[in-house]
């Protein structure tokens, strides 16, 4: 039998290679989720004058508790770098996010970062994307918005920062740029969690106690 294979290792080892990344005077996107958790320390012991936006509150909290300098989105209209987990990883650069429910919140910080980097596991990277995909649904109207997109199924989860609902899309699918534009295009849908691969500058797999650049064939 192979040897189990260590997953927060390997978290933790992408993380820390992404944080040497940061450059002293940099904008940094801080994603969410168990791979981002790894991050905060090693960028917070680096000890640059950064300014940081988080894509939850919980990475908020976490940031500033290791004494980051968090702002709000309010206050920055780009950034030099954001760094994010992501819950499936297509060799051609798509990816799936919203795990954490977070999804709307990191595609606005990945898309306003003039480099993404995303950080997983060796489990993360997949032949072929598959359902789910995280959604966040408008609460108005919602049971019309559920009719329209079938297939959805409400999380129990609690809504997001901005009061969405956070669902998830549960139909197979072939093409995520197909399904993409459908998402974005049905009123009632606030953000869906496919990232395309335009958006993604790198992705560092964990595999043992070491990082690796994936090739993406995209
Ligand atoms: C949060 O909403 C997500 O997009 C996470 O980035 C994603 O689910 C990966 O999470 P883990 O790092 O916990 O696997």
């Amino acid at each position: 039998m192979p040897p189990e294979r260590d997953t927060e290792r390997e978290k933790r080892a992408a993380a820390e290679a992404s944080a040497l990344l940061v450059e002293d005077g940099m904008t940094v996107g801080l994603g969410t989720g168990s791979t981002v958790a790894f991050l905060l320390a090693p960028l917070a012991a680096r000890g640059l004058s950064i300014r940081c936006v988080a894509t939850s509150p919980a990475t908020e909290r976490a940031a500033r508790e290791l004494g980051l300098r968090v702002e709000s989105f309010d206050d920055l209209d780009r950034l030099d770098i954001a760094i994010d987990g992501a819950d499936q990883v297509a060799a051609d650069g798509w990816l799936v996010k919203g795990g954490g429910g977070a999804h709307v919140r990191e595609k606005i910080v990945a898309a306003a970062a003039d480099r993404f980097v995303v950080i997983v596991d060796s489990g993360k990277p997949v032949a072929k994307l598959s359902p789910p995909v995280s959604l966040e649904l408008s609460s108005f109207g919602l049971p019309s918005t559920l009719r329209a997109l079938a297939d959805v199924e409400l999380r129990d989860a609690p809504p997001s920062p901005d009061g969405g609902v956070i669902a998830d899309y549960l139909a197979p699918f072939t093409a995520p740029e197909a399904l993409a534009a459908r998402l974005a295009a049905a009123p009632g849908v606030v953000g869906h969690g496919l990232f395309p691969p335009e958006m993604v500058g790198e992705v560092l797999v964990g595999r043992g106690s070491e990082a690796q650049a994936l090739e993406l064939t995209g």
